[in-house]
């Protein structure tokens, strides 16, 4: 089991997850993060730090966002671990509350 970043972070990454993970467990894509699932240790201090609540256990991630168990998986080893909290991103504000926009999902890795 692990925890697990889904759709909401995709243009947003506010990074209040980042500051509180135990173990640096986030990798930073181009528009999300992620959650390494080989390192999660499931204490889920995380979950009620997102202001947007893009985390989830993996047993309780929503069914619209399944996908998101392997997309946090497959992006893993390739995106750089984020170890501090930042600044969010330009679009946060605009993208916050939107839905459906996973078309919006970039897949490389942060800059
Ligand atoms: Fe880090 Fe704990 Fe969240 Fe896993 S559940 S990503 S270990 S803060
Ligand atoms: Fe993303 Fe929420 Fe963390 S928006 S960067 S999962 S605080």
């Amino acid at each position: 089991m692990a925890f697990i970043v889904c759709e909401p972070c995709i243009k947003c990454k506010y990074t209040d997850c980042v500051s509180v993970c135990p173990v640096a467990c986030f990798k930073e894509g181009a528009n999300m993060l992620i959650i390494d699932p080989d390192e999660c240790i499931d204490c889920g201090v995380c979950v009620d730090e997102c202001p947007v609540t893009a985390i989830f256990p993996e047993e309780e991630v929503p069914e619209k966002w399944h996908d998101f168990i392997a997309l946090n998986a497959k992006y893993s080893s390739d995106w750089p671990t984020i170890e501090a909290a930042k600044d969010p991103m330009d679009t946060a504000e605009d993208f916050k509350s939107v839905e459906n926009k996973r078309d919006q999902f970039i897949a490389a890795p942060a800059e």
